[in-house]
Protein backbone atom coordinates (compact mmCIF):
# COMPACT_ATOMS: atom_id res chain seq x y z
CA UNK A 1 0.00 0.00 0.00
CA UNK A 2 1.67 3.51 -0.72
CA UNK A 3 2.12 6.45 1.26
CA UNK A 4 -0.86 8.30 -0.19
CA UNK A 5 -3.39 6.08 0.15
CA UNK A 6 -2.84 6.16 4.37
CA UNK A 7 -3.13 9.66 4.07
CA UNK A 8 -6.29 9.53 1.91
CA UNK A 9 -7.82 7.23 4.78
CA UNK A 10 -6.57 9.12 7.93
CA UNK A 11 -9.69 11.53 9.04
CA UNK A 12 -8.83 14.84 9.18
CA UNK A 13 -11.21 17.57 9.98
CA UNK A 14 -11.15 21.29 8.88
CA UNK A 15 -12.52 23.33 11.61
CA UNK A 16 -13.49 26.72 10.37
CA UNK A 17 -15.16 29.26 12.99
CA UNK A 18 -16.44 33.02 12.06
CA UNK A 19 -13.95 34.67 13.35
CA UNK A 20 -15.29 36.61 16.59
CA UNK A 21 -14.68 35.44 20.01
CA UNK A 22 -17.85 33.58 21.26
CA UNK A 23 -17.81 31.13 18.26
CA UNK A 24 -14.08 30.84 18.14
CA UNK A 25 -14.01 30.21 21.98
CA UNK A 26 -16.89 27.21 20.96
CA UNK A 27 -15.25 25.70 18.15
CA UNK A 28 -12.02 25.38 20.20
CA UNK A 29 -13.69 23.32 22.72
CA UNK A 30 -15.05 21.01 19.72
CA UNK A 31 -11.98 20.90 18.26
CA UNK A 32 -10.10 19.47 21.32
CA UNK A 33 -13.18 17.15 22.03
CA UNK A 34 -12.63 15.67 18.33
CA UNK A 35 -8.61 15.73 18.97
CA UNK A 36 -8.80 13.63 22.05
CA UNK A 37 -10.41 10.59 20.16
CA UNK A 38 -7.14 10.91 17.59
CA UNK A 39 -8.61 12.49 14.49
CA UNK A 40 -6.11 14.81 12.94
CA UNK A 41 -7.73 18.74 13.29
CA UNK A 42 -6.60 21.72 11.36
CA UNK A 43 -8.16 24.76 12.92
CA UNK A 44 -8.50 27.54 10.15
CA UNK A 45 -8.92 31.20 12.05
CA UNK A 46 -9.22 34.37 9.62
CA UNK A 47 -5.44 36.34 10.32
CA UNK A 48 -7.65 38.86 12.76
CA UNK A 49 -9.12 36.91 15.21
CA UNK A 50 -6.04 34.60 15.42
CA UNK A 51 -3.81 37.33 16.50
CA UNK A 52 -4.99 38.28 19.59
CA UNK A 53 -5.30 34.23 20.06
CA UNK A 54 -1.43 33.99 19.68
CA UNK A 55 -1.00 36.07 22.86
CA UNK A 56 -2.86 33.52 24.91
CA UNK A 57 0.05 31.13 25.94
CA UNK A 58 -2.39 28.65 27.85
CA UNK A 59 -4.18 28.08 25.28
CA UNK A 60 -1.51 27.60 22.85
CA UNK A 61 0.44 25.77 24.90
CA UNK A 62 -3.15 23.48 25.48
CA UNK A 63 -3.20 22.98 22.06
CA UNK A 64 0.70 22.34 21.27
CA UNK A 65 0.53 18.87 23.59
CA UNK A 66 -1.90 17.67 20.49
CA UNK A 67 0.23 16.16 17.73
CA UNK A 68 -2.61 15.66 15.84
CA UNK A 69 -3.64 19.53 15.98
CA UNK A 70 -2.76 22.34 14.06
CA UNK A 71 -3.63 25.92 13.75
CA UNK A 72 -4.14 27.49 10.41
CA UNK A 73 -4.43 30.99 9.59
CA UNK A 74 -6.38 31.84 6.23
CA UNK A 75 -6.17 36.25 5.41
CA UNK A 76 -9.03 38.21 5.84
CA UNK A 77 -7.83 41.99 4.94
CA UNK A 78 -9.12 43.44 8.30
CA UNK A 79 -6.64 45.63 9.89
CA UNK A 80 -8.31 45.94 13.61
CA UNK A 81 -7.58 43.58 16.01
CA UNK A 82 -10.51 43.24 17.97
CA UNK A 83 -14.20 42.92 16.79
CA UNK A 84 -15.07 44.81 19.84
CA UNK A 85 -18.88 45.70 18.44
CA UNK A 86 -21.91 43.70 17.16
CA UNK A 87 -22.49 46.88 14.51
CA UNK A 88 -18.65 45.81 12.93
CA UNK A 89 -20.51 41.98 12.37
CA UNK A 90 -21.21 42.73 8.67
CA UNK A 91 -18.41 44.69 7.87
CA UNK A 92 -15.91 41.38 9.44
CA UNK A 93 -18.33 39.06 7.25
CA UNK A 94 -18.12 40.83 4.14
CA UNK A 95 -14.21 40.99 3.85
CA UNK A 96 -14.17 37.34 5.06
CA UNK A 97 -16.16 36.98 1.58
CA UNK A 98 -14.20 39.48 -0.38
CA UNK A 99 -10.66 38.26 0.91
CA UNK A 100 -10.78 34.71 2.87
CA UNK A 101 -13.33 33.24 0.32
CA UNK A 102 -11.43 32.92 -2.48
CA UNK A 103 -8.45 31.86 -1.17
CA UNK A 104 -10.36 28.63 1.09
CA UNK A 105 -11.39 27.68 -2.68
CA UNK A 106 -8.14 27.82 -3.85
CA UNK A 107 -6.75 25.87 -0.52
CA UNK A 108 -9.67 23.10 -0.53
CA UNK A 109 -9.59 22.75 -4.38
CA UNK A 110 -5.77 22.84 -5.24
CA UNK A 111 -3.90 24.21 -2.41
CA UNK A 112 -2.56 23.22 1.36
CA UNK A 113 -6.00 21.45 1.82
CA UNK A 114 -6.93 19.97 -1.03
CA UNK A 115 -7.10 15.80 -2.00
CA UNK A 116 -3.68 16.15 -3.57
CA UNK A 117 -2.13 18.00 -0.34
CA UNK A 118 0.31 16.30 1.87
CA UNK A 119 -2.69 15.92 4.57
CA UNK A 120 -6.14 16.11 2.42
CA UNK A 121 -9.59 17.42 4.77
CA UNK A 122 -11.47 14.48 4.91
CA UNK A 123 -14.63 16.51 7.04
CA UNK A 124 -15.08 19.97 6.95
CA UNK A 125 -16.75 21.60 9.95
CA UNK A 126 -17.42 25.17 9.32
CA UNK A 127 -19.15 27.78 10.72
CA UNK A 128 -23.26 27.60 9.91
CA UNK A 129 -22.90 31.07 8.56
CA UNK A 130 -20.25 30.16 5.97
CA UNK A 131 -22.38 28.99 3.22
CA UNK A 132 -19.51 29.44 0.96
CA UNK A 133 -17.53 26.75 3.26
CA UNK A 134 -20.44 24.54 1.89
CA UNK A 135 -20.64 25.30 -1.44
CA UNK A 136 -16.70 24.20 -1.84
CA UNK A 137 -17.43 21.19 -0.09
CA UNK A 138 -19.81 20.02 -2.48
CA UNK A 139 -17.48 21.22 -5.03
CA UNK A 140 -14.73 18.77 -3.83
CA UNK A 141 -16.44 16.20 -2.69
CA UNK A 142 -15.86 16.79 0.99
CA UNK A 143 -18.26 15.39 3.49
CA UNK A 144 -19.48 18.63 5.52
CA UNK A 145 -20.91 18.99 9.03
CA UNK A 146 -21.71 22.57 9.99
CA UNK A 147 -21.58 23.54 13.17
CA UNK A 148 -24.16 26.45 14.63
CA UNK A 149 -22.87 28.35 17.85
CA UNK A 150 -26.32 30.43 17.89
CA UNK A 151 -29.47 28.79 19.64
CA UNK A 152 -31.56 26.07 18.16
CA UNK A 153 -34.47 28.24 18.64
CA UNK A 154 -33.08 31.28 16.50
CA UNK A 155 -31.92 28.90 14.29
CA UNK A 156 -34.88 27.26 13.62
CA UNK A 157 -37.49 29.96 13.71
CA UNK A 158 -35.11 33.44 12.08
CA UNK A 159 -32.59 31.61 9.76
CA UNK A 160 -34.07 28.14 8.45
CA UNK A 161 -37.73 29.64 8.14
CA UNK A 162 -36.46 32.68 7.06
CA UNK A 163 -38.33 32.10 3.60
CA UNK A 164 -41.40 30.89 5.26
CA UNK A 165 -41.20 34.47 7.33
CA UNK A 166 -41.40 35.84 3.92
CA UNK A 167 -43.36 34.43 2.02
CA UNK A 168 -46.40 34.44 4.80
CA UNK A 169 -45.99 37.93 5.20
CA UNK A 170 -44.76 37.66 8.94
CA UNK A 171 -41.48 39.98 7.27
CA UNK A 172 -41.49 42.72 6.68
CA UNK A 173 -43.66 43.66 9.32
CA UNK A 174 -46.72 45.35 8.58
CA UNK A 175 -47.65 47.95 10.76
CA UNK A 176 -46.35 48.93 14.56
CA UNK A 177 -47.72 45.60 16.41
CA UNK A 178 -44.98 44.50 17.69
CA UNK A 179 -47.20 41.85 20.40
CA UNK A 180 -49.19 40.38 17.89
CA UNK A 181 -48.05 36.39 17.36
CA UNK A 182 -46.32 34.85 14.68
CA UNK A 183 -48.09 31.56 13.33
CA UNK A 184 -46.11 30.53 10.02
CA UNK A 185 -43.15 28.87 12.03
CA UNK A 186 -43.88 25.62 13.21
CA UNK A 187 -43.59 24.42 16.47
CA UNK A 188 -43.67 28.40 18.03
CA UNK A 189 -47.24 29.36 16.98
CA UNK A 190 -48.15 30.33 20.59
CA UNK A 191 -44.76 31.58 21.91
CA UNK A 192 -43.15 34.27 19.80
CA UNK A 193 -44.53 37.44 18.57
CA UNK A 194 -42.91 39.85 16.63
CA UNK A 195 -40.90 41.58 18.85
CA UNK A 196 -38.99 38.20 19.86
CA UNK A 197 -37.90 37.53 16.54
CA UNK A 198 -34.07 38.26 15.49
CA UNK A 199 -33.84 41.91 15.27
CA UNK A 200 -32.64 41.87 11.68
CA UNK A 201 -36.56 40.71 10.95
CA UNK A 202 -37.52 44.28 11.93
CA UNK A 203 -35.96 45.91 9.03
CA UNK A 204 -38.72 47.14 6.02
CA UNK A 205 -36.59 45.96 3.39
CA UNK A 206 -36.13 42.09 2.97
CA UNK A 207 -33.20 42.89 0.49
CA UNK A 208 -30.02 44.14 3.31
CA UNK A 209 -27.12 42.35 3.48
CA UNK A 210 -27.86 40.75 6.42
CA UNK A 211 -31.01 39.13 5.14
CA UNK A 212 -29.15 37.61 2.23
CA UNK A 213 -26.79 36.48 4.26
CA UNK A 214 -29.01 34.25 6.40
CA UNK A 215 -30.90 33.47 3.17
CA UNK A 216 -27.98 31.77 1.95
CA UNK A 217 -27.72 30.18 5.33
CA UNK A 218 -30.83 28.79 5.35
CA UNK A 219 -30.42 26.86 1.94
CA UNK A 220 -26.49 25.65 2.79
CA UNK A 221 -27.30 24.26 6.37
CA UNK A 222 -29.77 21.64 4.71
CA UNK A 223 -27.05 20.83 2.10
CA UNK A 224 -24.61 19.31 4.69
CA UNK A 225 -24.41 16.10 5.86
CA UNK A 226 -24.74 16.99 9.14
CA UNK A 227 -25.60 19.71 11.56
CA UNK A 228 -23.62 20.31 15.27
CA UNK A 229 -25.60 22.25 18.10
CA UNK A 230 -24.93 23.45 21.39
CA UNK A 231 -28.46 22.42 23.14
CA UNK A 232 -28.86 19.21 24.64
CA UNK A 233 -32.16 17.25 23.41
CA UNK A 234 -34.45 17.92 26.43
CA UNK A 235 -33.62 21.52 26.47
CA UNK A 236 -34.64 22.14 22.62
CA UNK A 237 -36.89 18.75 22.16
CA UNK A 238 -39.61 20.84 20.30
CA UNK A 239 -37.58 22.57 18.05
CA UNK A 240 -35.26 19.97 17.08
CA UNK A 241 -38.16 17.28 16.51
CA UNK A 242 -39.07 19.97 13.49
CA UNK A 243 -35.82 21.11 12.74
CA UNK A 244 -35.24 17.09 11.76
CA UNK A 245 -37.72 17.49 9.00
CA UNK A 246 -35.16 19.99 7.22
CA UNK A 247 -31.62 18.77 8.59
CA UNK A 248 -31.88 15.11 9.62
CA UNK A 249 -28.68 14.24 10.68
CA UNK A 250 -28.28 16.33 14.23
CA UNK A 251 -25.40 16.08 17.09
CA UNK A 252 -26.97 18.12 19.90
CA UNK A 253 -23.34 17.95 21.87
CA UNK A 254 -24.44 20.49 24.63
CA UNK A 255 -23.94 22.47 26.93
CA UNK A 256 -20.48 22.10 25.09
CA UNK A 257 -18.36 24.11 27.51
CA UNK A 258 -19.67 21.21 30.57
CA UNK A 259 -19.18 18.57 28.37
CA UNK A 260 -15.54 19.52 27.19
CA UNK A 261 -14.79 19.62 31.04
CA UNK A 262 -15.81 16.19 31.76
CA UNK A 263 -14.17 14.59 29.20
CA UNK A 264 -10.74 16.78 30.09
CA UNK A 265 -11.17 16.14 33.48
CA UNK A 266 -11.39 12.25 33.15
CA UNK A 267 -8.06 12.23 30.51
CA UNK A 268 -5.17 11.13 32.18
CA UNK A 269 -3.53 14.90 32.22
CA UNK A 270 -6.72 16.15 34.11
CA UNK A 271 -7.28 20.21 33.25
CA UNK A 272 -7.72 22.66 36.82
CA UNK A 273 -8.26 25.17 33.84
CA UNK A 274 -10.54 25.42 30.49
CA UNK A 275 -10.48 28.80 29.65
CA UNK A 276 -10.17 28.81 25.52
CA UNK A 277 -10.98 33.19 25.74
CA UNK A 278 -9.31 34.95 23.00
CA UNK A 279 -9.21 37.96 25.67
CA UNK A 280 -7.39 37.95 28.73
CA UNK A 281 -9.32 37.47 31.88
CA UNK A 282 -9.20 39.27 34.99
CA UNK A 283 -9.23 36.79 37.87
CA UNK A 284 -9.59 39.05 40.61
CA UNK A 285 -12.89 39.03 40.73
CA UNK A 286 -12.87 35.56 41.70
CA UNK A 287 -11.75 36.36 45.21
CA UNK A 288 -14.16 39.70 45.17
CA UNK A 289 -16.94 37.08 44.53
CA UNK A 290 -15.53 34.85 47.58
CA UNK A 291 -16.39 37.51 50.05
CA UNK A 292 -20.14 37.52 49.15
CA UNK A 293 -22.74 34.75 50.86
CA UNK A 294 -24.07 32.70 48.37
CA UNK A 295 -26.90 33.63 45.82
CA UNK A 296 -26.73 37.26 46.82
CA UNK A 297 -24.49 39.09 43.64
CA UNK A 298 -25.76 39.98 40.32
CA UNK A 299 -23.49 39.60 37.46
CA UNK A 300 -23.64 41.88 34.20
CA UNK A 301 -22.44 41.62 31.17
CA UNK A 302 -23.13 41.80 27.61
CA UNK A 303 -20.31 39.04 25.92
CA UNK A 304 -18.16 40.27 23.45
CA UNK A 305 -20.05 42.00 20.85
CA UNK A 306 -23.02 43.91 22.02
CA UNK A 307 -22.76 47.57 22.81
CA UNK A 308 -24.67 50.45 24.68
CA UNK A 309 -24.77 54.11 24.97
CA UNK A 310 -24.38 56.21 28.10
CA UNK A 311 -27.97 56.46 28.54
CA UNK A 312 -28.59 52.63 28.65
CA UNK A 313 -25.64 52.25 30.65
CA UNK A 314 -26.75 54.90 33.13
CA UNK A 315 -30.17 53.27 33.17
CA UNK A 316 -28.59 50.13 34.00
CA UNK A 317 -26.77 50.99 36.53
CA UNK A 318 -29.12 52.88 38.70
CA UNK A 319 -31.24 50.26 37.99
CA UNK A 320 -28.53 47.60 39.85
CA UNK A 321 -27.46 49.54 41.92
CA UNK A 322 -30.84 50.59 43.88
CA UNK A 323 -31.87 46.98 43.88
CA UNK A 324 -29.18 47.04 46.74
CA UNK A 325 -27.45 43.94 45.20
CA UNK A 326 -24.18 44.25 44.68
CA UNK A 327 -22.79 43.03 41.71
CA UNK A 328 -19.95 42.22 39.35
CA UNK A 329 -19.87 43.94 35.66
CA UNK A 330 -17.81 43.42 32.89
CA UNK A 331 -16.95 46.47 31.47
CA UNK A 332 -15.64 45.38 27.98
CA UNK A 333 -13.45 47.97 26.53
CA UNK A 334 -15.43 49.54 23.45
CA UNK A 335 -18.68 48.14 24.75
CA UNK A 336 -19.88 51.85 25.35
CA UNK A 337 -20.41 53.98 22.19
CA UNK A 338 -18.19 56.55 22.54
CA UNK A 339 -16.37 55.48 25.74
CA UNK A 340 -17.49 56.09 29.10
CA UNK A 341 -16.80 60.00 30.18
CA UNK A 342 -17.02 60.04 33.98
CA UNK A 343 -18.40 63.05 34.29
CA UNK A 344 -21.87 62.57 32.97
CA UNK A 345 -21.96 59.75 36.15
CA UNK A 346 -23.46 60.99 39.50
CA UNK A 347 -21.06 61.17 41.94
CA UNK A 348 -23.59 59.27 44.42
CA UNK A 349 -23.33 56.30 41.67
CA UNK A 350 -19.71 56.27 41.87
CA UNK A 351 -19.62 56.01 45.72
CA UNK A 352 -22.30 53.39 45.92
CA UNK A 353 -20.00 51.39 43.09
CA UNK A 354 -17.23 51.81 45.22
CA UNK A 355 -19.30 50.34 47.98
CA UNK A 356 -21.38 47.50 46.59
CA UNK A 357 -19.33 46.67 42.86
CA UNK A 358 -16.76 45.45 41.08
CA UNK A 359 -16.29 46.43 37.39
CA UNK A 360 -13.38 44.38 35.38
CA UNK A 361 -12.40 44.40 31.38
CA UNK A 362 -13.14 40.68 30.99
CA UNK A 363 -14.10 38.08 33.39
CA UNK A 364 -13.56 34.18 33.61
CA UNK A 365 -17.19 34.12 32.80
CA UNK A 366 -18.09 30.18 33.16
CA UNK A 367 -16.02 29.83 36.69
CA UNK A 368 -18.74 33.23 37.64
CA UNK A 369 -21.26 31.78 37.20
CA UNK A 370 -20.60 28.53 39.17
CA UNK A 371 -19.63 30.36 41.92
CA UNK A 372 -21.96 30.25 44.54
CA UNK A 373 -22.33 34.13 45.39
CA UNK A 374 -23.84 34.64 42.13
CA UNK A 375 -27.39 34.88 42.22
CA UNK A 376 -28.90 35.99 38.97
CA UNK A 377 -26.95 37.31 35.79
CA UNK A 378 -28.00 39.87 33.62
CA UNK A 379 -26.77 39.37 30.37
CA UNK A 380 -27.16 40.42 26.43
CA UNK A 381 -29.07 36.56 25.84
CA UNK A 382 -25.90 35.71 23.83
CA UNK A 383 -26.37 31.76 23.22
CA UNK A 384 -23.12 31.00 24.98
CA UNK A 385 -23.88 33.24 27.62
CA UNK A 386 -27.33 31.81 27.88
CA UNK A 387 -26.32 28.03 28.41
CA UNK A 388 -23.41 28.48 30.64
CA UNK A 389 -26.00 30.38 32.76
CA UNK A 390 -28.70 27.30 32.15
CA UNK A 391 -26.13 25.14 33.40
CA UNK A 392 -25.13 26.61 36.49
CA UNK A 393 -29.17 27.17 37.26
CA UNK A 394 -28.43 31.01 37.24
CA UNK A 395 -31.54 32.84 36.68
CA UNK A 396 -31.34 35.15 34.12
CA UNK A 397 -32.54 39.28 33.85
CA UNK A 398 -32.57 39.40 29.96
CA UNK A 399 -31.76 42.45 28.07
CA UNK A 400 -31.25 41.43 23.96
CA UNK A 401 -28.76 43.11 21.95
CA UNK A 402 -28.72 41.29 18.16
CA UNK A 403 -28.29 38.28 16.21
CA UNK A 404 -30.23 35.17 18.37
CA UNK A 405 -30.56 36.94 21.37
CA UNK A 406 -34.22 38.40 21.13
CA UNK A 407 -35.24 34.72 20.43
CA UNK A 408 -33.52 33.35 23.45
CA UNK A 409 -34.27 36.03 26.07
CA UNK A 410 -38.19 35.21 24.94
CA UNK A 411 -37.49 31.77 25.62
CA UNK A 412 -35.74 31.73 29.21
CA UNK A 413 -38.55 34.02 30.23
CA UNK A 414 -41.93 32.01 28.69
CA UNK A 415 -40.74 28.40 27.48
CA UNK A 416 -37.76 27.72 29.93
CA UNK A 417 -38.92 29.70 32.80
CA UNK A 418 -35.40 30.97 34.15
CA UNK A 419 -35.91 34.73 33.91
CA UNK A 420 -37.30 37.55 32.94
CA UNK A 421 -37.23 39.29 29.56
CA UNK A 422 -36.80 43.05 29.61
CA UNK A 423 -36.23 43.23 25.92
CA UNK A 424 -37.24 46.45 23.93
CA UNK A 425 -37.27 48.45 27.56
CA UNK A 426 -34.18 50.29 29.57
CA UNK A 427 -35.22 52.26 32.42
CA UNK A 428 -33.89 52.03 35.76
CA UNK A 429 -37.07 51.56 37.70
CA UNK A 430 -37.88 47.85 35.12
CA UNK A 431 -34.62 47.27 35.99
CA UNK A 432 -34.12 46.98 39.41
CA UNK A 433 -37.96 45.59 39.34
CA UNK A 434 -36.16 42.68 37.17
CA UNK A 435 -33.34 42.07 39.35
CA UNK A 436 -35.61 41.96 42.75
CA UNK A 437 -37.56 39.85 40.85
CA UNK A 438 -34.81 37.56 40.09
CA UNK A 439 -32.79 37.48 43.17
CA UNK A 440 -35.78 37.83 45.84
CA UNK A 441 -39.57 37.78 44.78
CA UNK A 442 -39.78 35.01 42.26
CA UNK A 443 -36.62 33.74 43.47
CA UNK A 444 -38.28 29.98 44.43
CA UNK A 445 -39.82 29.53 41.23
CA UNK A 446 -36.56 30.62 39.24
CA UNK A 447 -34.32 28.53 41.35
CA UNK A 448 -37.16 25.13 40.54
CA UNK A 449 -37.41 25.25 37.08
CA UNK A 450 -33.48 26.15 37.16
CA UNK A 451 -32.62 23.12 39.12
CA UNK A 452 -34.76 21.05 36.89
CA UNK A 453 -32.77 22.39 33.56
CA UNK A 454 -29.36 22.29 35.24
CA UNK A 455 -29.76 18.50 36.08
CA UNK A 456 -31.31 17.29 32.89
CA UNK A 457 -28.07 19.13 31.28
CA UNK A 458 -25.67 17.42 33.91
CA UNK A 459 -27.74 14.02 32.64
CA UNK A 460 -26.75 15.08 29.10
CA UNK A 461 -23.52 15.07 29.47
CA UNK A 462 -22.87 12.15 32.02
CA UNK A 463 -21.26 9.12 30.34
CA UNK A 464 -24.50 7.54 28.84
CA UNK A 465 -26.19 10.96 28.40
CA UNK A 466 -28.01 12.29 25.28
CA UNK A 467 -25.02 15.18 24.57
CA UNK A 468 -22.47 12.33 25.02
CA UNK A 469 -23.69 9.84 22.81
CA UNK A 470 -24.10 12.74 20.12
CA UNK A 471 -20.76 13.35 20.29
CA UNK A 472 -19.91 9.77 20.27
CA UNK A 473 -21.67 8.90 17.07
CA UNK A 474 -20.61 12.37 15.54
CA UNK A 475 -16.86 10.76 15.78
CA UNK A 476 -17.66 7.60 14.01
CA UNK A 477 -19.31 9.72 11.28
CA UNK A 478 -16.24 11.64 10.54
CA UNK A 479 -14.23 7.97 10.95
CA UNK A 480 -17.05 6.71 8.63
CA UNK A 481 -17.38 9.71 5.96
CA UNK A 482 -13.37 9.58 5.90
CA UNK A 483 -13.03 6.28 4.41
C1 LIG B 1 -22.08 36.01 19.65
C2 LIG B 1 -23.51 36.49 19.58
O1 LIG B 1 -23.63 37.79 20.03
C3 LIG B 1 -24.43 35.55 20.26
O2 LIG B 1 -25.76 36.02 20.27
C4 LIG B 1 -24.40 34.27 19.55
O3 LIG B 1 -25.30 33.39 20.15
C5 LIG B 1 -22.98 33.74 19.58
O4 LIG B 1 -22.08 34.70 19.08
P1 LIG B 1 -21.36 36.96 22.13
O5 LIG B 1 -22.07 38.21 21.85
O6 LIG B 1 -19.98 37.07 22.53
O7 LIG B 1 -21.48 35.90 20.94
O8 LIG B 1 -22.20 36.26 23.29
P2 LIG B 1 -22.18 34.83 23.91
O9 LIG B 1 -22.70 33.83 22.96
O10 LIG B 1 -22.90 34.93 25.18
O11 LIG B 1 -20.65 34.48 24.16
C6 LIG B 1 -19.85 35.15 25.06
C7 LIG B 1 -18.78 34.19 25.52
O12 LIG B 1 -17.75 34.96 26.10
C8 LIG B 1 -19.27 33.21 26.58
O13 LIG B 1 -18.73 31.93 26.34
C9 LIG B 1 -18.72 33.77 27.87
O14 LIG B 1 -18.40 32.81 28.83
C10 LIG B 1 -17.49 34.49 27.42
N1 LIG B 1 -17.20 35.63 28.28
C11 LIG B 1 -18.05 36.70 28.33
C12 LIG B 1 -16.07 35.59 29.04
O15 LIG B 1 -15.31 34.62 29.01
N2 LIG B 1 -15.79 36.67 29.83
C13 LIG B 1 -16.59 37.75 29.91
O16 LIG B 1 -16.27 38.67 30.65
C14 LIG B 1 -17.76 37.76 29.13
Amino acid sequence: MDQNYHQQKTPHVLIFPIPFQGPVNCALKLAELICLSGIHVTFLNTDHIHRPLLRHTQVLSRFSRYPNFRFQTIPDGLEHEKPVSGDRFMEVMSAVDAVSKPVFREMMSSGSLSRNSERPVTVMIPDACFSFAVDVAIETSTPVVCFETISPCCLWTCYLNLPTLIQAGDIPFKGNDLDELVKSVPGTEHILRRRDLANFCRSDDISTPVIELIMKEARAVPRAQGLILNTFQDLDALILTHMQNLCPNIYPIGPLHSLYKARLTTESSPETTFSNSVWKEDRTCLSWLDKHPPNTVVYVSIGSLATMTINQLLEIWHGVVNSGKPFLWVRRPGSIIGGLDESLVPSELLERTKEMGCIVDWAPQEEVLAHAAVGGFLTHSGWNSTIESIMEGVPMICWPYFVDQQVNSRFVGEVWKVGVDMKDSCDRLIVEKAVRDVMETSRNMFAQSGNNWANLAKKAIAEKGSSSMSLARLIDDIKTMSL
